[in-house]
């Protein structure tokens, strides 16, 4: 289990409805707005249940998610236990199934592990945990050919594997398959095996609501929600959320609508730490075009040699940095927001590389079709682009095993914080983190195996939860409209450029927003929605306290990293 108490390096803000300051941690004081929607917000449970009331179902590892993480973990762990996965969509709804780019591993000739490292630490700011860069890049690579054992059709150059390079990168050493669809081939791959198993149980549109604690302190399952069945419980010896990030709080992101980061929320909610909120990454090229959503445009393009142009013309990354469309995410992200904001163009434009429109169309065949699509001839035309919400290098706060504050409870993947990222996350390392974490789960997770975890629930009612009861009725127009005030706010002040008085604005707002107590709509929407708000003000306070700025956290009236600020924010009830 996690060391609550590991000291240096971390700053803990343990209250509910924090008003304090940082003065006690020995950083100067800010001071943070008290929460007083926090009941709210921060309730228990999100609804009431009666925990005799409800089906219950029995499984050793229960696996939440079905992005790489999810379905890897759960492929390890059938060989040990009975294995029960759930998924609130389709098991391809998921930021894996849209991975263009690929998965970074150091096994091509005159790469190396410790290559891998550098490139991942110089990316992560300062905030990386050293041991759990070093177990990413060297357990990497197995990871990686195991997944090529396992039939998955990495794209081949004359029979070897052709690496390719994104931002950051100082090896050409991803792994990249049917051009641009690399995590859709992945998710093929392990879902293909998963099936062929036979002995992992799969359920579709379940929604986990909130994870039990019983009194002993451990996890023993969760609380689960899905259509026929309405509410319902399991019980696990293991529970892992592999539940992805929360992109979804931004009104332009790159992630799938399922990214609302409900195993993030429901974790805090149990008592789990949450690390690192206020590190999102602004991917810098996505799709810009009206009526069109924001689509990735992979950084692979600019790894082919693509050029950004501003609206008059200018080619301008090379002003900002000395590895111009190449240089780390947030450089490049910051430097479009200022050409935007220079020229009051709402896009810049990605000139892509090569003439030959059958070339572009091979190797990037979904970005082709898509801007296609939308009227954009690559490569004779310029794609408009501009950030988007990507990727949360925070999470829950796990180990280097993937253990949280809470016994039996793992954290895999996006939806986990074990520090391999820092305060920014090198370029095609996410995938590989799931394969190589959900390997250690499931190790460590073996220590329980051999006895269930009591079920008598830490509390002896679950009342005071967000809401009396399950929403019910024809009216999500509601829910939308709370989840795009959420998005307005976390995009226009909790974004990529952040002041003290902007994040306090957010809180404000954020706290005007707060649910209602009855709540007619659609389930899923309403709690997921529930999540967002919570998740919201913990990364606006995070991003608050931050006072400097490093990596993807940037402060306008902080504009330097400080050393003082080398540690991490970790959050709790
Ligand atoms: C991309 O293809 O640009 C995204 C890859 C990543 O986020 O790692």
């Amino acid at each position: 289990m996690l060391d609550r108490n590991a000291g240096g390096g971390y700053y803990f803000l343990k209250e509910m409805i924090f008003a304090g300051s940082t003065a006690a941690a020995g950083l100067p004081p800010v001071a943070v707005p008290a929460f007083k929607g926090g009941g709210a917000v921060f309730p228990r449970y999100l609804v009431n249940f009666q925990y005799s009331n409800l089906p219950v179902f029995g499984t050793d590892y229960l696996v939440i998610g079905s992005g790489i993480a999810g379905l890897y973990t759960a492929l390890k762990a059938v060989e040990y236990g009975r294995v029960t996965l759930l998924t609130k969509r389709k098991v391809e709804d998921s930021n894996t199934e849209q991975a263009q780019g690929g998965i970074a591993a150091a096994i091509d000739r005159g790469d190396s592990p410790s290559l891998h490292m550098e490139d991942t630490l110089k990316a992560g700011a300062g905030l990386n945990d050293l041991k759990a860069v070093e177990v990413l890049v060297s357990e990497g690579p197995a990871r990686v050919e195991e997944l090529i054992r396992m039939g998955t059709a990495f794209d081949r150059c004359e029979g070897e594997i052709a690496f390719g390079r994104e931002g950051a990168h100082s090896r050409c050493r991803i792994l990249h398959a049917c051009g641009d669809a690399t995590g859709e081939e992945i998710r093929r791959t392990l879902w293909r095996h998963c099936q062929e198993h036979g002995e992992i149980t799969v359920f579709e549109g379940t929604q986990v609501i909130d994870v039990l604690v019983n009194s002993a302190g451990e996890c023993y399952g969760v609380l689960a929600w899905q259509a026929k069945l309405g509410l319902h419980i399991y019980h696990a010896k293991v529970t892992v959320l592999a539940t992805g990030g929360n992109g979804q709080l931004y009104k332009n992101s790159t992630n799938p609508e399922v990214t609302t980061g409900d195993g993030i929320a429901a974790a805090f909610r149990a008592g789990a730490e949450v690390m690192d909120l206020e590190f999102v990454q602004f991917h810098p090229t996505a799709l810009t075009k009206e009526g069109a959503p924001p689509f990735l445009i992979s950084e692979a393009v600019r790894g082919e040699g693509a050029q950004l142009f501003n609206s008059k013309g200018e080619r301008f990354m090379p002003r900002y940095h000395e590895l111009a469309e190449l240089a780390p995410r947030n450089v490049v992200s910051l430097a479009i927001w200022q050409e935007m904001a220079n020229t009051g163009a709402p896009a810049v434009f990605l000139k892509v590389a090569g003439e030959h429109d059958a070339d572009f169309a091979q190797r990037f065949p979904t970005i082709h079709r898509k801007c296609l699509y939308y009227g954009i001839k690559a490569p004779a035309e310029m794609i408009p682009v501009a950030p988007a919400a990507h990727y949360l290098m925070g999470g829950i706060r796990s180990d280097l095993w993937g253990r949280t504050n809470i016994p039996r409870l793992f954290a895999c993947g996006e939806a986990a914080c074990n520090g391999v990222h820092g305060a920014n996350r090198l370029a095609s390392n996410s995938l590989l983190e799931g394969l190589v974490f959900g390997a250690r789960i499931v190790e460590a997770g073996r220590q329980w195996l051999d006895q269930s975890p009591g079920t008598t629930p830490a509390e002896t009612t679950a009342s005071g939860a967000a809401f009396a009861s399950l929403p019910s009725g024809e009216l999500p127009a509601k829910a939308e409209g709370v989840a795009q005030a959420i998005q307005q706010v976390m995009w226009e002040r909790v974004g990529l450029w952040r002041s003290a008085r902007g994040l306090i604005t957010a809180l404000a707002d954020l706290e005007r927003i707060a649910l209602p107590e009855a709540w007619p709509g659609e389930v899923n929407r309403v709690f997921e929605t529930a999540n967002m708000l919570l998740l919201a003000c913990l990364t606006a306070r995070a991003a608050l306290l931050r006072v400097e700025s490093r990596g993807a956290h940037y402060r306008v009236d902080a504009p330097q990293s400080r050393n003082l600020w080398c540690r991490h924010i970790v959050q709790s009830q």
